[in-house]
């Protein structure tokens, strides 16, 4: 893949390329009581909020406007993140489209005392920068450098493509499904 020395200029809106490294954020948290349920490991909502937390700022670092996130692609537990370990949330912008972002974000966890690591999830979420009066709006170009972010641009456009099919699919659901309360029927 090519890439320019150069911060390149989007053809369409002058706005300037970043490079993937510049959207780079982390959050690292000890594991604590609150935070886990009566297995004594953390509860899957309060990691999908870091998640979204952390992948918000990522889009945020491109796009510098607000944003909101449009989707998040499936999380799958792979292990579980115990008290007493750390749990790293790691993400930055893959690919942007006009208006949209996907974000990848790779959550590990660390057992302190041994220094073991796991990957415990993984997810790409989408967000979409929104200007003033809350429409969304043009985001800049990303350019990626390593290989990993390099395979992760070039693989972006399959997965944006298979949630457009989701998402329409999703929209002719609710069409069809009402706003009635079980109990109204
Ligand atoms: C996301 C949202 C802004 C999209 O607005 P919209 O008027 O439907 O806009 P569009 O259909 O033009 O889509 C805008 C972009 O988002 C993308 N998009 C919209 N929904 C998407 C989805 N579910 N998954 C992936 N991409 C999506 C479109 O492909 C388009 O991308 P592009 O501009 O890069 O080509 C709107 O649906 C919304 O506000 N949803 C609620 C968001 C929210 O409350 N999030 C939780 C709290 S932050």
């Amino acid at each position: 893949m090519k890439m320019s020395a150069d911060l390149p200029v989007q053809a369409d809106d002058e706005l300037p390329a970043r490079y993937t490294k510049e959207t780079r954020a982390t959050k690292i948290s000890l594991v604590l009581p609150p935070d886990t349920n009566h297995h004594g490991t953390m509860f899957g909502g309060k990691l999908m909020a870091y998640i979204d937390d952390v992948a918000t700022i990522s889009a945020t670092r491109l796009a510098r406007h607000p944003v909101v996130t449009a989707s998040t692609d499936s999380v799958d537990f792979l292990k579980p993140v115990k008290q007493g370990n750390s749990v790293c949330v790691e993400s930055y912008v893959t690919w942007s489209g006009k208006t949209s972002m996907e974000v990848f974000v790779k959550v590990t966890t660390e057992d302190l005392l041994t220094g073991d690591r796991a990957i415990c999830t993984m997810a790409f979420l989408t967000f979409v920068a929104l200007d003033e009066q809350g429409h969304p709006t043009r985001v800049p170009r990303i350019i990626p450098e390593t290989p990993q972010e390099i395979e992760l641009y070039e693989t972006a456009p399959e997965r944006m493509a298979a949630r457009r099919e989701r998402r329409a699919k999703q929209l002719e659901l609710v069409a069809n499904l009402g706003v009635k309360r079980h109990w109204e029927y």
